[in-house]
């Protein structure tokens, strides 16, 4: 069974592989996006090295001058997706949007440089991209932590990768609406409206994309300019362990350097995400640093924590959370806690479940001893597939499959888990 799955998961990957990079899926999503890519790159892995470390490169050759990797890059000309490069008006060679996504490229270039077989091979792609992934690094800590606080600051939703979730009503209401151009919505052409953000926020993502243009995309202003500033604790998460596995990696290549100042960045970080906690919801929140107040949401957010190098107290403390949430779901780990009113077990980021985001948890509180929730959480993540096919996100009480089908970095992380856990998966 595990064979056939693992099989049908490399077909989809084959399916949306454009040569150079994938598509996350067709129609929905035509183009290359930065933390599908980096994630999808570990499936690759296992059946085409060289390929894996393609997708990587193609995303880190679209990075700006400044050090910023885009969150999309536009390949090719497609107008079944809005906002397109005629709206970011960003101004590169292959357009790109202007924002940027969850680090996880450090993360992932690591860990096919360690499983790699052809070691010849890992080490020339990885000496490559060494460099580029650390200016993306730094980077966040000179534009979006301007104080120096040791976290950094997503400035739009898409950001976060988390587009729609919770967590950002309420520093959202801060973002006005008027003087939005009119604009015509394409992914509910694709997908189920009820799936999908409400129009109310797509005109507030617009109207932070229309701010930022109008200061040319110069991310110097961009952070102090933006009435949306949230410091999240999954993206941080994210951020602290790719600066950890890239201080390793540099250990590899004999490049002191970048391991030192990444290393730095784990210290730094580790006990300002820390000041995140919230003993009330067992769990980290978000940081609206307009308001200078934590975020009273219970998102995956504040679970995806786990993946850096938290302390083991806290990390047992979130398996804990998650056993509690595990009450209340069939399936782990839903994207908010059901039981919040605004919970929403088939809308995006309000409540299903997403694969990538299980397979991070679980990652990170298996490294911290928390083996039997990490389990817990692939095998519920592989019961999904089996029922539901390799969908975009699912309903975690009824396993509905939402959203885009054939989904690059589900099929990825259904390879991840079963070639790494096929056992006990
Ligand atoms: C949606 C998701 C985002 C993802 C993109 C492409 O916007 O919220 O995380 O990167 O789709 O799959």
């Amino acid at each position: 069974m595990s064979e056939s799955l693992i099989d049908r998961a490399i077909e989809i990957l084959r399916l949306n592989d454009r040569g150079t990079y994938t598509v996350p899926t067709s129609g929905l999503y035509p183009f290359q996006w930065n933390w599908d890519s980096a994630l999808s790159a570990l499936g690759f892995s296992y059946f085409d090295e060289a390929r894996a470390w393609t997708e990587i490169d193609t995303l880190l050759a679209h990075q700006w001058d400044d050090g910023m990797v885009p969150h999309i890059i536009f390949h090719e000309e497609d107008d079944g997706y809005f906002p397109g490069p005629d709206v970011w008006q960003t101004g590169r060679p292959v357009p790109t949007s202007g924002v940027t996504q969850p680090p996880v490229a450090g993360f992932a270039a690591k860990r096919i440089f360690d499983r790699a077989k052809d070691r010849d091979l890992a080490e020339a792609r990885a000496r490559a991209l060494l460099p580029r992934i650390h200016a993306w690094h730094e980077w966040f800590f000179r534009c979006r932590d301007p104080e120096g606080s040791g976290l950094v600051a997503i400035i739009h939703p898409w950001e976060s990768g988390r587009d729609n979730s919770i967590d950002w009503d309420q520093p959202f209401a801060a973002v006005p609406t008027e003087g939005v151009q009119p604009f015509q919505r394409r992914d509910t052409q694709h997908a189920d409206p009820s799936h999908r953000p409400t129009d109310e926020q797509y005109k507030r993502y617009i109207w932070l994309v229309q701010k930022f243009r109008s200061l040319g995309w110069n991310n110097d202003k961009l952070h102090d300019a933006s009435p949306f500033r949230v410091v999240d604790p999954g993206f941080n998460a994210i951020l602290i362990r790719s600066c950890a596995d890239l201080a390793e990696l540099a250990d590899a290549l004999d490049e002191p350097e970048i391991a030192a100042t990444s290393r730095a960045r784990v210290e730094a970080g580790i006990p300002a995400l820390d000041a995140l906690w919230s003993d009330e919801f067992g769990q980290f929140l978000c940081f609206d640093r307009v308001q200078g107040a934590l975020i009273q949401s219970a998102s995956i957010g504040g679970l995806l924590a786990a993946f850096a190098p938290i302390s083991q107290d806290r990390a047992a403390a979130l398996a804990a959370r998650i056993d509690d949430i595990s009450s209340r779901t069939n399936y782990l780990v839903p994207s908010h806690d059901p039981a919040a009113p605004e919970f929403d077990s088939l809308r995006y980021w309000r409540g299903p479940v997403w694969l990538i985001v299980n397979t991070m948890i679980a990652n990170g509180l298996e490294r911290a001893g928390q083996g039997d929730i990490a389990d817990r959480i692939r095998t519920d993540s592989v019961r999904l597939i089996r029922q539901s096919g390799f969908a975009e996100y699912y309903d975690p009480i009824t396993a509905e499959p939402c959203g885009g089908e054939h989904f690059t970095w589900t099929a990825a992380m259904v390879i991840e888990i079963l070639n790494l856990h096929g056992e006990k998966a």
